[in-house]
C-alpha cells in the first residue's frame, strides 16, 4: 500500500488521476492533495471522502513514498527534488524532466524496460500527451519493417491547455448562443469554429515546442535518433481528446493487412474505421483507423492511419497511473 500525494489536485488532469486511482483500485493507504494557494483549505474528494486541500511545500512529502506532480513545469522543477530527497517516486506529467538522465521517460506498453533501474526514490518522466498517444498507436508496427520517417499532424484538445481553457471553449459556446462576445482572457483567441497552431512558443527555426517534443519525446522513447520526425500541431475546438494523422515511411514495403493484424492484438489500441474525439472521450483504449497504404511513399513503403486518444486519461494521468503500477508489480 502507498502513501500518495498528488501536486496539482484540482486541474484537469489531477481531478482525472483522482477518479483513474480509484476506479482502478490504485493501492492507496493515504492520500494528500496539494493545489495553489488561492485552493487550499477546500477539498476534492477521493473514494466517496474529502481531501483538504493543503499547500505544495517541500515538507508535505514527509512520509508519501509516491508523488504525482500535474502542476505545470516551474512547481515540478522546484519540489520534485524535495519529493525525491524524502524519499518519494515521482510521476511527473510536466515537460521539466523528460530529457534529464536518469529519469526514464515511460509509455508502459512500449517501453516498459526504461523502469527497470527505478527500484527507489527518484523522478519518472510521463511523456507528452500528443506523443504518447502517437507512439502507442505506432509503435506495434515497428514489428513490420523499420520505421525511418513519422509525419504526424494532430487535432489537439484544449484540455492539454488546462481546466481553465476547457472552461473557456465552454463559455465561448454559451456566449456565442446567447450573441455575447466571446471571453478569449485563456487561449487569447476564439476557439470555437476555429483552429490555430499549438499555443506553445515557436522557437528560431519555425517549430513550435509541441512539434519539437513530438520529435524529441519519440526518438527518447524509441532508442532511435534517427528516426525523423516532422510535425505539425493545431488546436480544434474539441474538450478532451486529441486526434493525430500519422504518415509512416518504412525501410521496407508493409501491407495494410499486416498493419490491421500488428494493431488488432495491441494493448491499448481499438480499431475503429471513424475514429472521432467524441468517441474517445473517457476511453482507455487508444482509437486507430482509416489504416492505408501511403502512396506518397515509393515501393510500398508508406502507411497512413488516424490515432484518436483521451487526452486526459491514455495522453496523462492514465499513463502515469500505468506508471505506478507497472512500479508497484516490480517491486513487489
Ligand atoms: P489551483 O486549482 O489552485 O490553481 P490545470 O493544468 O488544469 O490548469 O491545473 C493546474 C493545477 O496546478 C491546479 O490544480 C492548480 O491549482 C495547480 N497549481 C498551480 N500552481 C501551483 C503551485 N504553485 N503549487 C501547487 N499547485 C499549483
Amino acid at each position: 500500500m502507498h502513501n500518495v500525494i498528488i501536486i496539482g489536485a484540482t486541474g484537469a488532469v489531477g481531478r482525472e488521476l483522482l477518479g483513474i486511482l480509484e476506479s482502478r483500485d490504485f493501492p492507496v493507504a493515504s492520500l494528500r492533495a496539494c493545489a495553489s494557494a488561492r485552493s487550499v483549505g477546500g477539498t476534492v474528494a477521493f473514494r466517496g471522502e474529502p481531501v483538504t486541500l493543503e499547500a505544495a511545500d517541500p515538507d508535505v512529502f514527509d512520509g508519501a513514498d509516491l508523488a504525482f506532480f500535474c502542476a505545470g513545469g516551474s512547481t515540478s522543477r522546484a519540489l520534485a527534488p524535495e519529493a525525491v530527497a524524502r524519499g518519494c517516486t515521482v510521476i511527473d506529467n510536466s515537460s521539466a524532466f523528460r530529457h534529464e538522465d536518469g529519469c526514464p521517460l515511460v509509455v508502459p506498453e512500449v517501453n516498459p524496460h526504461t523502469l527497470d533501474g527505478m527500484a527507489g526514490a527518484g523522478i519518472i518522466a510521463n511523456p507528452n500527451c500528443s506523443t504518447i498517444i502517437a507512439l502507442l498507436a505506432i509503435s506495434p508496427l515497428r514489428a513490420l519493417g523499420r520505421i525511418t520517417r513519422i509525419t504526424a499532424c494532430t487535432y489537439q484538445a484544449v484540455s492539454g491547455a488546462g481546466m481553465a481553457a476547457m472552461n473557456e471553449l465552454e463559455s465561448q459556446a454559451r456566449a456565442w448562443a446567447a450573441g455575447e462576445p466571446l471571453p478569449t482572457e485563456v487561449l487569447g483567441r476564439e476557439a470555437l469554429f476555429n483552429c490555430f497552431s499549438h499555443e506553445s512558443p515557436v522557437g528560431p527555426d519555425g517549430m513550435n515546442e509541441e512539434e519539437r517534443k513530438l520529435q524529441r519525446e519519440t526518438r527518447r522513447i524509441w532508442d532511435d535518433d534517427s528516426v525523423a520526425v516532422s510535425a505539425t500541431c493545431v488546436r480544434v475546438p474539441v474538450l478532451r481528446a486529441h486526434t493525430e494523422a500519422l504518415h509512416l515511411e518504412f525501410d521496407c514495403p508493409v501491407s495494410t493487412e499486416d498493419a490491421r493484424a500488428a494493431l488488432a492484438g495491441a494493448e491499448g489500441i481499438h480499431l475503429d474505421d471513424d475514429p472521432q474525439p467524441i468517441t474517445a472521450t473517457g476511453m482507455d483504449d487508444v482509437l486507430v483507423g482509416r489504416i492505408r497504404q501511403d502512396h506518397g511513399v515509393p515501393d510500398n513503403r508508406g502507411l497512413a492511419l488516424i490515432a484518436c486518444g483521451d487526452q486526459l486519461r491514455k495522453g496523462a494521468a492514465l499513463n502515469a497511473v500505468q506508471i505506478a503500477e507497472s512500479l508497484v508489480s516490480a517491486r513487489a
